[in-house]
């Protein structure tokens, strides 16, 4: 593994880590005089989705791997650390939960004994990471309130001056959701909601309601989009109430949150739908309230912040900020001017938060420039040689380069998995980890969801999108640095509507990512190439994985690849055709030329095949093969056929 910078930090840098391993996204990030040098998720190494499971009975299994991936990146040691951050407070958490629900679990969360020993194991942290890193680093040692963590994760790396800020997740200590104010290297709360008054547990328990785990919230989303928001609507608000006075409260007697019961769920909304069970009418209605109650009190708590702070901009963070259909609401018809929405707004998050909390509010520090992208993981120098990927079948990729192959790979219909330098932080793939196609064919949402990552047919895809095409085809009125992260639905235009189905949501919206040349250029270099084939200046990106985290490593992908049957990998400068050398399939001998055809080895006869139509051809001689070639391409320009007659000597030769 390489560390992914050259950076080396000079001797009197102020070097600061943020961890957090308090529930879940287990994470570490690593700044350098406010300069963010490393930060990544635990689960990308560890291959356990989320780092872990959210207990309180392991806060101490803490980001072994990230951690060491962020020292090594900066080139230091435990003992060039100046301070480190924890996101969480011990005592507070102890202090605030107990008492609080009518029913609990016994030992677990809300009862004195589960509490207890989420303290007791929380107070092991400094020892234990002493340990691991081999030094006493316990005097260096900071915990930090989660929610500041979140704030701190979001202003001090935004493009503002001052702003307000608002942290909407689960819990903190405990805390649900923060509302404050930055200034410069400062942030103060104005008003705090605690538990059992949360939005983000309000999703958790629907969507295990709705059958989709504690982790469903993505898919509750997606089937929003089909529902009648009318029907549920005031079964919610019989539990869950807000205005614009920067309250909210949720019913801990009908949510039952500390309890596996439904029975008052059940009373307002029918039976619990069972993970197996078919998923109706009914079930889309109730996803499609829940997601207008979480718009409408989202609203609320912004005018009030709005009121409150009289700032013009706003800083958004939590898990609940993940939410792009919220989110692409507020930006746009939201009381602000301009929100900026930090990229890993979930827990991950919060170990940036931690840095940055102590480098500008408790160093006192000036902030740097803004995060303008999330490139911030390891990179390979394997993804540029043949290991692990000796043996695989390379594709040359001809001339006009790695971009323009892949992009006449996408819009001729193939899948291409897209696996690039420095790994994203945060749940979205914005290009370096990705899995892309033509988002002009319907028929390959239903290719990707089922047969690659089996996933439900109703989640929608993102696109990503030429920064200066994203106006020509979404409707993106007001300005948001965080599109550029993936984190706002917006509206197709309705001239475009229809043309590139696979990224539509059925409610005429995508989930966009504007991909600018300075912070992604090989990424914007490809989909450039792909307008230039088809006029559409914006690819189909799927996180690349399959029902696992995203992948990290070159070996990851190759498993993934082979495991979803993907057939395309793109790795650092090099092509993969993972069906090459299978039977039923000859060896690919030339892939380069305008038409994006294949010429492979015939598996029997000795001939030609194109790999897209599957045909073979006998052959006798290039110019026969050229011949026989274009019977079926149809009409080739004067170019067309020079480039084809190219490819095909090649493969001649090789054969
Ligand atoms: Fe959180």
């Amino acid at each position: 593994m390489e560390s992914g910078t050259t950076f080396r930090p000079r001797p009197e840098a102020i070097l600061v880590l943020g961890l957090n391993s308090a529930y879940h996204e287990s994470s570490a990030c690593l700044i350098c005089n406010g300069r963010v040098v490393a930060a990544a998720e635990e689960e990308r190494f560890n291959r356990v989705r989320h780092g872990k499971r959210a207990t309180l009975t392991n806060p101490h299994e803490l980001p072994v791997q990230a951690i060491r991936y962020c020292l090594e990146a900066a080139g230091i040691t435990a003992a060039d650390l100046d301070l480190i951050g924890y996101s969480i407070s011990p005592d507070k958490r102890l202090a605030f939960n107990v008492g609080l629900d009518e029913e609990t679990t016994p030992g677990l969360a809300g009862t004195a004994e589960g509490e207890g020993l989420f303290h007791r194991l929380l107070l092991l942290i400094p020892q234990r990471l002493s340990s691991l890193l081999g030094e006493d680093v316990s005097r260096k040692f900071r915990w930090i309130d989660h929610h500041l963590c979140h704030a701190a994760s979001v202003f001090f790396v935004s493009p503002f001056d001052e702003a307000a800020v608002l942290s909407v997740d689960g819990i903190g200590e405990s805390t649900s959701t923060w509302m404050g104010i930055g200034r410069g290297n400062h942030i103060e709360a104005c008003r705090e909601i605690r538990y059992p008054n949360s939005l983000g547990f309000l999703w958790t328990k629907l969507s295990r309601f709705l059958g989709f785990g504690p982790y469903g919230q993505w898919k509750v989303m997606g089937l929003a989009g089909y529902g009648d928001s009318d029907r549920y609507y005031q079964a919610f608000r019989k539990f869950v109430d807000y205005d614009n006075s920067g309250g909210f409260a949720v019913d801990s007697r009908t949510l039952q949150y500390r309890v596996d019961k439904y029975d008052a769920l059940e009373r307002l909304f029918g039976p619990r739908r069972a993970p197996e069970d078919h998923i109706d009418g009914r079930h889309e209605d109730i996803a499609a309230a829940l997601q207008r109650v979480t718009n409408e009190a989202l609203f609320s708590l912004a005018a009030f912040l709005k009121e409150r702070t009289g700032m013009k901009r706003l800083c958004l963070a939590g898990g609940v900020a993940l939410n792009c259909v919220a989110n692409g609401l507020l930006v746009d018809q939201g009381p602000f001017d301009e929100v900026f929405i930090q990229p890993a707004a979930n827990d991950a998050g919060t170990a940036l938060g931690a840095c940055f909390y102590l480098w500008n509010q408790v160093l006192g520090n000036h902030r740097a420039a803004a995060l303008d992208h999330v490139y911030l993981g390891p990179e390979f120098a394997e993804a540029s040689s043949d290991e692990p990927l000796c043996g695989e079948g390379f594709v040359p990729v001809g001339a006009d380069g790695l971009e323009s192959a892949v992009a006449r790979l996408i819009a001729r219909g193939e899948v291409v998995a897209w696996f690039q330098g420095r790994m994203e932080f945060g749940p979205r793939a914005l290009g370096n980890r990705s899995i892309l196609a033509d988002p002009r064919r319907a028929e390959i949402v239903h290719c990707i969801n089922d047969r690659i990552k089996h996933r439900e047919y109703f989640r929608p895809f993102a696109a990503s999108v030429l920064d200066e095409y994203a106006s020509a085809w979404f409707e993106v009125g007001r300005p948001c640095p965080s599109d550029a992260f993936m984190l706002c639905a917006r509206k197709v235009r309705q001239d475009r509507l229809g043309s590139i189905p696979a990224v539509t949501h059925v409610d005429g919206t995508c989930r966009l990512q504007r991909v600018c040349r300075d912070t992604n250029p090989r990424y914007h270099r490809l989909i450039s190439e792909f307008k230039r084939l088809t006029g559409v200046p914006l690819v189909l990106n799927t996180s690349f994985n399959d029902s696992e985290p995203i992948i990290c490593r070159p070996r990851d992908a190759v498993n993934t690849c082979r495991k979803a049957g993907i057939r395309y990998l793109a790795v650092g400068d090099r092509l993969v055709d993972f069906q090459a050398g299978r039977p039923g399939f000859g060896k690919t001998l030339a892939y380069s030329n305008p038409v994006g055809t294949e010429v492979r080895r015939g598996q029997d006869d000795g001939g030609l095949a194109l790999a897209d139509s599957n045909t073979s051809t006998a052959v006798e001689s290039p110019e026969v093969t050229v011949s026989a070639l274009e019977r079926i391409l149809g009409h080739l320009t004067d170019a067309e056929r020079a480039a084809l007659q190219q490819s095909v000597k090649i493969a001649f030769r090789s054969r």
